[in-house]
């Protein structure tokens, strides 16, 4: 019998529990055992484990968060704590270690390859999508849809009144969010880390769709930008609007899974298991143009997730 420890690790991101469900159901029923590592690598240093059964993850597939819970690890971005990581690992008798999380916590993955020898496996799960080797991860669906549908909640306020509303999501480093958001809520502006902010053109654009006759405009802005208030405050004093800011902040985290969140889980955690079972090593399944693809850690981590510009293009051009 071989034994397979798994973690969520780093920020949570719905669809979690559908992850967790599927590594269960798949590896249980192929003879292995399965040992839930709580809040994160802090578990596994402190080797908090429950035993995994195809019961307890009954009726978790619709639930947000993760019901092993998850921190960020100061402790593992050591040497020391990367070290007794692996051995607490040995400990347990872990064979292999399926990682649930971002690209931090594959950083904490790869260290880990480095000190132990056993598979890793990684399944990709952040509301920011920045995971270098998939199309997308888990959750991300769903934090598009809850911004989408407090946009459009906004939007009826904001016309109401006249007002433009310049809209901050989630979205530490990348734009993946804002953007995708962004086109699908019909923002007259979306503002992401990966090009040049130009503040002066934001107001231009601003004017010429007042001109046109557009009573109010939503302008999306991704949190890795910084320095919302600036913006609120040059369009204010330049257009002359009335200019209101809201911060949607952790409800893009949580919430009920979408169908796609969770089929993406059901996916990554069946995939995963076969990875193991079929020794692949130090790897992350992820999703290229519809089909399950891995990629190893190495490249998940030393590269870049490129975002597709012609995207934010086009939403310009359909917001006139
Ligand atoms: O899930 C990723 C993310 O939501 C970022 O976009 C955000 O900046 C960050 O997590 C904040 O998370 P925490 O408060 O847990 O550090």
């Amino acid at each position: 019998m071989k034994r397979i420890g798994i973690v969520t690790s780093g920020a949570d991101a719905p669809g979690m529990n559908a992850a967790i469900r599927a590594v269960v159901r798949t590896a249980i029923p192929l003879g292995f055992e399965v040992l839930g590592i709580k809040r994160g690598y802090a578990g596994l240093l402190n080797n908090e484990m429950q035993r995994l059964n195809l019961r307890l993850v009954g009726s978790v597939i619709h639930l947000g968060g993760t019901i092993l819970g998850t921190e960020r690890c100061k402790e593992f971005m050591t040497d020391e704590g990367v070290r007794k990581a692996a051995e607490n690992l040995e400990v347990n008798a872990i064979d292999a270690l399926i990682v649930i999380g971002g690209d931090g916590s594959f950083r904490g993955a790869l260290d880990l390859s480095g000190v132990c020898d056993i598979p890793i496996i990684g399944i990709p799960a952040t509301i920011d999508n920045d995971v270098a080797g998939t199309d997308t991860t888990i959750g991300f669906d769903t934090a598009v849809n809850t911004a989408l549908s407090a946009i459009d909640k906004i939007r009826d306020t904001a016309m109401s009144h006249g007002r433009v509303f310049v809209v901050e999501v989630m979205g530490k480093k990348r734009g993946f969010l804002a953007l995708e958001v962004g086109l699908t809520a019909g923002a007259e502006k979306i503002i992401v880390p990966e090009e040049k902010r130009d503040l002066g053109m934001v107001c231009d654009r601003l004017k010429e769709s007042h001109n046109k006759g557009k009573r109010y405009s939503i302008i999306v802005i991704a949190e890795g930008v910084g320095k919302t208030q600036e913006v609120v405050d040059v369009i204010r004093t330049t257009c002359g609007y009335e200019v209101r800011l809201t911060s949607l902040g952790y409800i893009q985290r949580g919430g009920s899974p979408t169908a796609r969140s969770r089929l993406l889980a059901s996916l990554f955690g069946s995939e995963a298991v076969k990875m193991v079972l079929n020794d692949e090593r130090n790897k992350m399944v992820g999703l290229k143009k519809d089909r399950i693809e891995s990629r190893s850690l190495k490249y998940v981590c030393e590269s870049e997730k490129p975002l597709d510009l012609n995207l934010l293009r086009l939403a310009e051009e359909l917001a006139i």
